[in-house]
């Protein structure tokens, strides 16, 4: 980050691309966050010119299609937006030695094992969104330049735009039935330590790929589960199986990830999700 000049991809609209302005603002980036209106990601060449004409030295992809079920149905764009837009990104960026943040997901995986993923486990996606994620991470790794930084996360949430954790609550502040998958385990990462450890390692000035989550893991039952008791609400809590809640897409049944290789370059142990979830959720509540 040496000229201190960022540009968030997707006008920082999304749950990670607000998370990622609020904390580059807070610690002295200049950001830049340019709208669908104002800059074509696609067109390699103004993206450079707003590069250069900006002393831009950090891009973070924010942009995805997170449809995970949608995406199903149009795998089209899916792969446009998960594997086409990043391979233009990372061009423009190899080109003009900038940084180059892009996330990625654990829906990569199948789910199959029983410990956490390293970054050395074999990616075997069971969606179209997986494969399609998977696709642009593979597009950026064919090419990748000292700056290129990928960054695999998991089940976000975090303040600025809805989310699983605010859903749950708004439903049991509305004394909704809630239904909940248990057979599901992954990793919840708090949006703005996704972002302050994300910059951790750009400052570190290294590359490849890493995992990136909250210390923990829960299914998406216990995480609704340790949101509602933050509230203090009392409410009543079905754990369901997958197959009684059934969805377009497949998502893995064990997608935790391991973060030892994010910590041994950064020196940074991640936090507990829960810890990290009681901050947002009392911080909801004000
Ligand atoms: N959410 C999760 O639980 C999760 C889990 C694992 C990994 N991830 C990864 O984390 C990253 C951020 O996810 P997120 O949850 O923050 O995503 P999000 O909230 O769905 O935001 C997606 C962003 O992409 C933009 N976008 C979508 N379609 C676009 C298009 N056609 N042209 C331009 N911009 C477009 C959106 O802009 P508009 O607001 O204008 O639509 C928005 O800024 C993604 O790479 C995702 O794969 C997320």
């Amino acid at each position: 980050m040496s000229t201190g000049n960022a540009l968030i991809a997707g006008g920082g609209t999304g749950l990670l691309g607000q998370a990622l302005v609020h904390v580059m603002q807070k610690q002295g980036l200049n950001v830049l966050t340019p709208g669908r209106g104002e800059l074509d990601l696609f067109d390699a060449r103004q993206l450079e010119n707003i590069i250069r004409k900006n002393n831009i030295d950090l891009v973070a992809n924010a942009v995805a299609y997170t449809g995970v079920d949608q995406a199903e149905e149009e795998q089209e764009e899916a792969f446009r937006l998960n594997r086409d837009l990043p391979g233009v990104l990372g061009q423009v960026c190899r080109d003009n030695d900038v940084c180059l943040l892009h996330y990625s997901t654990d829906y990569v995986f199948d789910g199959k094992k029983s410990i956490p993923y390293s970054t050395d486990d074999q990616p075997r996606p069971l969606s179209v969104y997986g494969r399609s994620k998977l696709a642009g991470e593979e597009l950026l790794l064919k090419n990748p330049w000292g700056r290129l930084l990928i960054i695999r996360s998991a089940w976000l949430f975090g303040p600025f735009k809805n989310n699983f954790v605010q859903k749950i609550i708004q439903m049991a502040q509305s004394g909704q039935p809630l239904n909940v998958v248990h057979d599901q385990v992954g990793s919840p990462p708090y949006t703005l330590d996704l972002a302050r450890y994300s910059l951790e390692l750009v400052r570190k000035q290294t590359s490849g790929l890493f995992h990136v989550v909250n210390k923990g893991q829960a299914s998406w039952c216990e995480l609704a589960s340790e949101s509602i008791m933050c509230t203090g609400l009392s409410s009543r809590l079905n754990p369901v199986s997958s197959e009684e809640f059934p969805r377009q897409a497949k998502r893995p049944p064990y997608s935790v990830l391991d973060t030892s290789k994010f910590s041994m370059v950064t020196g940074i142990t991640v936090r507990s999700w829960v810890q990290a979830l009681r901050e947002y959720v009392f911080q909801l509540q004000d």
